[in-house]
């Protein structure tokens, strides 16, 4: 009885025991006392505490410091982060058999039975030295005086940084001893042996500099002083090193020089004031980086620099010539493999001492590398490289994230600019342009001469004047400047008998060079209200579109208020020529009729889609296709428009109401143009070309109004082949190519802009005589009077469906 009474009191003392004793909750190691893995000592305001730890995500035992912020630690949650100072980075322990002592030699030491023994302090030998875990996170080894009250410190652990900066830790030199501060980063993200980074304090040039393996990567720049009136703080600040924005602390640096040392180090401001701010800590990560483990802030995104120093602080070093400042690697799940799907055959390199950084530098001075990992297929993570070589490589990325990471090269998205960057930057520019406007047209008003004027001009680009005759200068815009006096001799003082003919912007005249070459040249008519040099600008840029189906345009010239375009003459005139004159039209076969249609199409293609400036003709009209030897259609009078800077319906005079006929009704009535009335028109065009005959040469009453009009009724009564002129003697098959012409011409002639097929579209129903055509629906019929007429039909309601048919072409 008694012994059971007495067995169960003796239990509940043990459990009570268990729960009452702490631990341990001493802060300081004397000889004789040990540390093991079930005991700690923590700082006297148990805001740090020293011990053997199994961080998260490492399967080995070390000695450290962790902030614990007053509260009990479990050893699980450890993490890297936490941890301000090791013992034995370079020895993990793997079994909890770790013990901190001071032994009877006096030596401060870590034991096993696994490893060597690590020796933190040697001299203690004969002296009374304890060890105690400061409030400030410094673990000290002190010798006691024969009072036990005054102390001298032997050790501390803050003369041995590892990868964590804490307030009150120095980084730089101690003169005395030739101690250097620094902080080393960890080997990999959970491996805390010395790793490739070290951060620094450089004394010369007050500093800090990151370096990898010797080589700067990255410099803090300058110290400079802060001051913020409604903060009342008065500090200091890096250049490179963005102002932390904690709402309940601030950094304050300092640099302190004297004849002993030269460090820097910092402490933090906290609101409100306390003692025990939040914990800051700024650690050297294992790629460079410098994060403040408080909330991960970034303090240096060293990880960016690639030695081409465009990130704030990155240092610039010598490149491989096959490196941009546009690529980077980036860690993204999936695989490389071949064009063909097969695998690459990975090359690794194993190597204890390769960090990633490592392989990524090897990877990068590698012109054929296009990507790396660390080898995954090591039981630990960080041992050696896996590169993948070969340009033809391709990353196959998987989106999910299955597959394992590695790093990739790719070209880094450029920068994207900003809405209000963009608004600054049209500002600027229109104020400039404002300004040089201005400026041109003070120089008008001042009244200087016009040649001057046009000297000032013509020096402008490279174009210098002085040489009398043509003489390819500025070949940079295979423009020339051709004197005037070399054009009045060319066209023989611009005689009728050399006049071409009379365009909608002015005569052409035929002219000769003294080379020989054949010239026309386009008087253009005054009223155009442009400048001299926006007319150069136009100029030089139509000059630019060059396509063996427009008329290729040689240069320019002025004199006085007089502009003259150049071109290369074209022997064979123009198309109106040929088909509107009937001993000329019987020479036009088919062939080359369609061979004209194509061209046309094409030039209007490259105009439309592909020349930089995208040129809407306005004018498209027979007159304005120009044949040369070989009879290929040349458009000509193509950004006029341009040049003009005006409404075309200006630019034409009375003397060619010929255009009305050519003009999408869109365009004639309400001045709305787009690519579609330039398809109009080449609609026109197309039946001109298949019927011989003019749009407008319809003078009888009662008939149709035009040839638009008297296609589509042939058309609508099955009889489009009537359409053909009678002059034409043509095969089987070639019937059917002129019947698709007919259908795409009255195709383009739909009356709503929408309706009609683009260019590109034109091109391939020509092309393609397979493609099913949609049906033509409403053409329009414009007349001299500006009158739309559309066919009112009761078929209307039956091409409903067209508008599906043509997006189905629109799609292809
Ligand atoms: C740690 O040391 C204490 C006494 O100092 C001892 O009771 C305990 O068993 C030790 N723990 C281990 C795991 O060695
Ligand atoms: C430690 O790891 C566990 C699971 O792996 C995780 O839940 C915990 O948040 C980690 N703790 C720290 C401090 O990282
Ligand atoms: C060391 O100093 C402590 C006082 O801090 C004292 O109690 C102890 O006796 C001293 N030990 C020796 C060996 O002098
Ligand atoms: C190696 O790769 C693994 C998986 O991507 C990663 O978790 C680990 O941190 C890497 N090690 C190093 C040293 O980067
Ligand atoms: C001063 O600090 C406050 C609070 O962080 C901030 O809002 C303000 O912009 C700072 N003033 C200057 C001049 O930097
Ligand atoms: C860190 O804390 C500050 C406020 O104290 C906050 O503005 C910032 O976003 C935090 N950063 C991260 C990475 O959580
Ligand atoms: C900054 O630190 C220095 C040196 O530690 C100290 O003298 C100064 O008072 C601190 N400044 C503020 C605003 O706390
Ligand atoms: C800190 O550096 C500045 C120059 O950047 C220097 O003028 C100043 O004397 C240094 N401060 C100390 C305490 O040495
Ligand atoms: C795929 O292409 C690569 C390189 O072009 C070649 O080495 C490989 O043998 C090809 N694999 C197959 C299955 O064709």
């Amino acid at each position: 009885m008694e012994k059971a009474i007495i067995l169960t009191i003796s239990f509940f003392l043990l459990i009570f025991s268990c729960f009452v004793s702490p631990i341990s909750s001493v802060d300081t190691l004397k000889p004789g006392d040990s540390v093991n893995s079930s005991a700690f000592l923590v700082s006297a305001d148990g805001f740090f505490t020293l011990g053997f730890f199994i961080p998260n995500d490492s399967s080995l035992s070390y000695l450290g410091i962790s902030y614990t912020g007053g509260n009990d630690i479990g050893w699980n949650d450890i993490g890297w982060n936490d941890i301000v100072w090791l013992g034995n980075r370079e020895n993990g322990i793997s079994d909890d058999s770790g013990i901190l002592t001071i032994n009877s030699a006096g030596e401060l030491i870590i034991t096993s039975y696994t490893l060597d023994p690590t020796v933190l302090y040697a001299g203690g030998n004969g002296k009374n030295i304890t060890a105690t875990l400061l409030n400030s996170g410094n673990f000290v080894v002190r010798e006691m005086n024969i009072k036990g009250s005054s102390d001298r410190v032997l050790w501390e652990s803050f003369d041995y940084p590892t990868d964590t900066l804490i307030p009150g830790m120095k980084l730089g030199v101690n003169h005395r001893t030739g101690r250097n501060w620094c902080l080393t980063s960890r080997f990999g993200e959970n491996n805390p042996a010395s790793g490739a980074f070290t951060l620094e304090w450089d004394p010369g040039t007050r500093m800090l500099i990151v370096r990898r393996r010797r080589l700067i990567y990255w410099t803090s720049g300058n110290l400079k002083d802060y001051t913020n009136q409604s903060l009342r703080l008065n500090v200091k600040e890096f250049e490179n090193i963005p102002k932390p924005d904690f709402e309940d602390f601030n950094y304050n640096f300092t640099n302190v020089s004297n004849g002993a040392e030269d460090y820097f180090s910092y402490s933090r401001i906290t609101y409100p004031t306390a003692i025990h701010g939040p914990h800051s800590g700024w650690q050297l990560s294992y790629n460079g980086d410098i994060f403040d483990t408080y909330n991960g802030t970034m303090i240096a995104k060293v990880s960016l620099c690639y030695g081409y120093n465009i990130y704030k602080g990155c240092e610039s070093w010598e490149q491989p010539i096959c490196r941009n400042h546009n690529e980077a690697f980036v860690l993204k799940s999936g695989h490389f493999a071949y064009g063909n799907g097969s695998e690459p055959i990975a090359e690794s390199v194993v190597n204890y001492y390769l960090t990633e950084s490592d392989c990524r530098d090897k990877c990068w001075k590698d012109c054929e590398c296009v990507g790396f990992a660390n080898s995954s297929q090591h039981v630990s993570n960080e041992i050696g490289c896996t590169f993948w070589k070969g340009k033809i490589l391709t990353f196959v990325q998987s989106y999910d994230g299955s597959e394992p990471k590695q790093f990739v090269l790719v070209l880094k998205a450029t920068k994207r600019w900003k809405s209000w960057e963009i608004i600054t930057l049209v500002i600027s520019v229109v104020a400039l342009l404002l300004d040089c406007v201005w400026f041109i047209i003070r120089k008008i008003k001042q009244g200087k001469r016009k040649k001057e004027e046009l000297r000032e001009l013509m020096t402008l680009e490279g174009y210098t004047e002085t040489h009398p005759v043509e003489s390819d200068r500025g070949q940079g815009h295979h423009l020339r400047l051709f004197m005037y006096s070399s054009i009045l001799r060319a066209t023989g003082n611009f005689s009728s008998t050399n006049k071409l003919g009379e365009g909608g912007f002015g005569p052409v005249y035929k002219g000769k060079t003294i080379e020989g070459r054949e010239i026309a040249v386009k008087a253009l008519s005054r009223r155009s209200v442009q400048g001299l040099i926006e007319f150069k600008t136009e100029l030089i840029l139509i000059s630019k579109i060059q396509h063996v189906n427009l008329v290729k345009l040689l240069g320019f010239c002025i004199h006085g208020d007089d502009k003259m375009i150049i071109y290369d003459y074209m022997p064979n005139k123009s198309l109106d020529f040929f088909l509107f004159c009937p001993a000329k039209r019987e020479l036009l076969i088919w062939d080359t009729r369609f061979t004209i249609i194509e061209g046309i199409a094409q030039g209007l293609l490259y105009l439309h889609k592909y020349s930089r400036l995208r040129i809407i003709h306005r004018d498209l009209k027979a007159s304005n296709i120009l044949l040369d030897e070989e009879m290929n259609p040349k458009i000509s009078d193509f950004g006029m428009a341009k040049i003009f800077k005006q409404n075309l319906i200006e630019a034409n005079t009375n003397k060619c109401a010929g255009t009305y006929g050519y003009m999408a009704p869109e365009y004639a009535m309400q001045g709305i143009y787009s690519i579609k009335s330039d398809v109009y028109s080449f609609g026109v065009l197309v039946l001109e070309i298949v019927s011989g005959r003019k749009n407008n040469s319809f003078q009888n009453e009662e008939g149709p109004l035009n040839l638009v009009e008297y296609a589509w009724e042939l058309w609508s009564n099955n009889a489009a082949i009537e359409v053909m002129d009678p002059m034409l003697k043509c095969s089987r098959s070639r019937i059917d190519q002129l019947k698709r012409c007919i259908h795409v011409g009255l195709l383009c002639l739909e009356n709503h802009a929408t309706d009609r097929p683009t260019i590109e579209d034109v091109i391939s129903m020509l092309k393609n005589e397979m493609m099913p055509l949609p049906m033509p629906n409403c053409p329009a019929f414009v007349t001299r009077n500006s009158t739309v007429y559309e066919l009112e039909n009761g078929k209307s309601e039956k091409f409903s469906a067209n508008g599906l048919s043509m997006s189905a072409i629109d799609g292809r």
